[in-house]
């Protein structure tokens, strides 16, 4: 398996839409795969092909506390919205930035697994969450959107001092972000609210 490159934001390629997968065959499954290897070593819960530059609708996805519960889906299509929520969610092309937002609380999906197959599925609580998130990444689109634009101006300037300080101090990402705990919002609990 082979760790991929994360874009982050403002990249305009997190922009595209993705286009519809033709056929789940097992060039398709390894990209899934390298997908989850990405998502589990950045310490994610989520990841959608276009943040690693593949412009097709796939997401991988893992909300089990043990990590051992991989979701592949292909071609995810929302069939039924239900209720909404708001939570704190961040993403792993926005290192750093959390933000509370409203989704839906329960979602009905029709999607194509590791087989091929089609099928239906029910989701609620993180996963529905995780699971709007993703599909927002396949239509080009942030969960930075759903703020303000003054907000996402200073998210911004954030994310590209951050980015210098890194590139200056030649260090690797995980040890610059973690150097930067101190301006990040934490939960009352102190953990990080899920990156997708
Ligand atoms: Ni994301």
């Amino acid at each position: 398996m082979t760790k991929l490159v994360i874009l982050e934001y403002p990249d305009p390629r997190l922009r595209k839409k993705a286009a519809p997968v033709t056929a789940v065959d097992d060039a398709m499954r390894q990209l899934a795969d390298n997908m989850l290897e990405t998502m589990y070593a950045a310490k994610g819960v989520g990841l959608a092909a276009t943040q690693v530059d593949v412009h097709l609708r796939l997401i991988v996805l893992d909300v089990s506390e043990e990590r051992d519960r991989p979701l592949v889906l292909f071609n995810p299509e929302l069939l039924k919205l239900e209720g909404s929520g708001a939570g704190e969610e961040g993403c792993l092309s926005l290192p750093g930035i959390y933000d509370k937002l409203s989704r839906a609380t329960h979602i009905r999906l029709t999607a194509l697994g590791r087989d091929g197959e089609p099928f239906e599925m029910d989701a609620d609580g993180l996963l529905a969450v995780c699971i709007q998130h993703e599909v927002d990444h396949l239509e080009g689109k942030l969960f930075v959107d759903y703020l303000s634009e003054l907000k996402r101006q200073l998210i911004r300037r954030r994310l590209e001092k951050e980015r210098k300080q890194r590139s200056t101090a030649g260090e690797p990402r995980a040890a610059a972000r973690a150097g930067t705990g101190a301006a990040t919002p934490r939960t009352p609990s102190g953990a990080s609210p899920p990156a997708l």
